[in-house]
């Protein structure tokens, strides 16, 4: 029986919402910023992994617009791995070819961490082997409140009328314009629901959850949610 294309091939846009290093640290009996740096080294891990795979889009979860509620030590514990993530990232830049994206409202992080995040953008805006966007204070609701928000502005400046509004239209207003949905989202930790991660673009989405924590994450596990998605019988709602 021939095999759908699918079988051997593996997805273009794998979305991870990096969940578990709390669990991890705490199993430990370290404090939660360890688990944090635990994580980091998953993702620098997963980033390679998915480069060898040839996955063209890496999208994943850092930290929400809901994370803001933790204490103030663990915010700015993550917040510091953030930036000695990205400044590594722009030492190593021109070696990577890996082009930084960011979703999410960077107004309320602080003016360094936004000046990298910008830094990492315009530098690696000509490479297009692999592309990792990055959410950061990112939450799927917002963006839709921003994308609506911006769209009223122009409306409101002569540019569209409210019939212009089509579902390629307002795409072109969100974080992620220009880059196709994910055809695979993974939740590690065991916990099954998506804590505000992308709703308008995984509406068709294969969501693989697994009982991983995140920092234990590895390769075997990515290989393993890519063969769950090969398994699965995509519709779109097709008979
Ligand atoms: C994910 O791990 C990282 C962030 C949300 C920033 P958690 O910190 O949520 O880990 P758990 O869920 O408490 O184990
Ligand atoms: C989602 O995880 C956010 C990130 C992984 C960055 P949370 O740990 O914040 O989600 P909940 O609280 O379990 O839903
Ligand atoms: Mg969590």
């Amino acid at each position: 029986m021939a095999l759908p294309d699918r079988e051997n091939t593996v997805p273009r846009h794998i979305a991870i919402i990096m969940d578990g290093n709390g669990r991890w640290a705490k199993q430990r009996g370290l404090p939660r910023t360890a688990g944090h740096k635990a994580g980091a080294e998953a993702f620098r891990r997963i980033a390679n992994y998915c480069r060898t795979l040839g996955v063209r889009y890496l999208t994943v979860y850092a930290f929400s617009t809901e994370n803001w509620k933790r204490s103030e030590e663990e915010v700015s514990g993550i917040m510091k791995l953030l930036g000695i993530y990205l400044k590594e990232a722009l030492r190593d830049m021109e070696k990577n070819h890996v082009r930084f994206c960011f979703f999410g409202d960077l107004s309320r992080l602080s003016p360094e961490l936004r000046k990298l995040c910008l830094e990492a953008t315009e530098r690696s805006g000509e490479y297009h082997e692999v592309q990792v966007n990055f959410c950061l204070n990112y939450g799927g609701r917002d963006e839709i409140l921003r994308a609506a928000r911006s769209f009223a502005a122009d409306v409101a400046a002569g540019k569209h009328t409210p019939d212009d509004l089509t579902e390629a239209v307002f795409s072109e207003y969100l974080d992620s314009a220009g880059v196709p949905d994910p055809e695979l989202v993974i939740r590690p930790s065991g916990e099954m629901r998506t804590s505000n991660f992308l709703p308008w673009q995984t509406v068709y989405s294969e969501f693989v959850f697994m009982n991983v924590l995140w920092p234990d994450f590895g390769p075997r596990d990515l290989d393993q949610a890519i063969e769950e998605y090969r398994r699965r019988n995509r519709r779109f709602g097709g008979a």
